[in-house]
């Protein structure tokens, strides 16, 4: 049996749900893959933690320190990282604080928020092909929906032609919510904020932003497209008026905010903005706070994923699928007893 250390750094609401359902699994790592996977670092607040046994006590006393970034990821000494703080585009902040030391130590990474990502996707990669470390990104990369999964394993060895992702929940909804109950886009938005899934500053969810992001990783992951948030043009849903969902409806099609990337001889194109889709349109046919991807290729024609799940739990297993994946990798399975047929 091997003892496999995780740390987590950022302990807001998805590295709790991260913690709590890492701690329940501990049996099924154990039984699937010999590995007795142990919690033994998180940076944030502790409070709140199912399970506080699970943390081994010379780690919390450093952590009792208050140590952040870098100092936060020589402490710990975890085998994995999963980082799962807050996120800016703009500076990579504060997630590659923790991300590129853990790279840099060769350490497997599993990453949660996109600012790192978005502002220093490809380093990271190279980093993480230099140290030898696994870097693993499926919670950043629209989560519960699978994506990067697809690209990886069930289309390898196609030439992607073009992806339509709906990337983002909460616009999914408010679009919805236009749509099938005649709401204006402030008073949809004011019964998402009541429900507590659309934040208090929405606007980058509104504005596009999160698709945009989501879109950029899963090109620069999935496809090596070599994006930069300059390339993309983004238009959000904001201005979306009654008159113009009303004029939609008459017409049979239904509006979404689609991230579009398109493989023009090798080069990629990416774009974020409305896309009045026919009814009879698969896509069309997605409610509520759910998202989807349609991925066209050479040779596989068509496939299309749908993905729903609750936060923020959807978001920590999408990570935990990740350490699945490390383990598999890392550890050497035992085999599972079959049932008897
Ligand atoms: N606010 C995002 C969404 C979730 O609505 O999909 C975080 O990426």
């Amino acid at each position: 049996m091997v003892t496999i250390a995780v740390a987590i750094a950022g302990f807001g609401g998805v590295g709790r749900a991260a913690a709590d359902l890492l701690l329940t699994r501990r049996d099924r790592y154990l039984q699937v893959y010999g590995a007795d996977v142990r919690l033994v670092a998180v940076c944030g607040s502790r409070s709140g933690l199912a399970d506080p046994d699970g943390l081994e006590a010379e780690h919390l006393d450093a952590l009792e320190e208050g140590l952040t970034g870098p100092k936060f990821i020589e402490t710990s000494a975890a085998d994995i990282l999963i980082e799962a703080g807050p996120s800016d585009f703009r500076t990579g902040g504060p997630g590659l604080s923790y991300i590129q030391p853990s790279l840099a130590a060769g350490r497997d990474t599993i990453v949660i928020s996109k600012g790192a990502l978005v502002h220093s996707g490809v380093k990271l990669r190279a980093l993480a092909e230099t140290s030898g470390a696994m870097l693993k990104i499926s919670g950043a990369a629209a989560a519960a929906l699978p994506t990067i999964d697809l690209l990886e394993h069930s289309l390898k060895g196609c030439q992607v032609l073009e992806i339509e992702g709906i990337l983002n929940a909460t616009t999914n909804y408010l679009l919805d919510a236009m749509m099938s109950q005649g709401l204006s886009f402030n008073e949809a938005l004011g019964r998402a904020q009541a429900g507590g899934f659309a934040e208090a500053d929405p606007r980058n969810d509104t504005e596009g932003w999160d698709t945009a992001a989501k879109l950029l990783i899963i090109a620069n992951f999935g496809l090596d497209a070599g994006l930069v948030m300059e390339d993309l043009s983004v238009e959000g849903i904001q201005s979306v008026t009654k008159e113009r969902i009303t004029a939609w409806r008459s017409e049979g099609l239904v509006p979404k905010l689609v991230g579009h990337l398109a493989n023009v001889k090798g080069k990629f194109r990416a774009s974020v903005g409305i896309r009045a889709l026919p009814i009879s349109d698969p896509l069309a046919r997605l409610r509520g706070k759910n998202k989807a991807i349609r991925i066209i290729t050479d040779a596989m024609g068509e496939t299309i994923a749908m993905g729903s799940g609750t936060e923020p739990l959807s978001t920590a297993a999408a990570a935990l699928k990740d350490l699945e994946h490390i383990l598999a990798a890392r550890v050497r399975p035992v085999p599972v007893p079959r049932a008897s047929p």
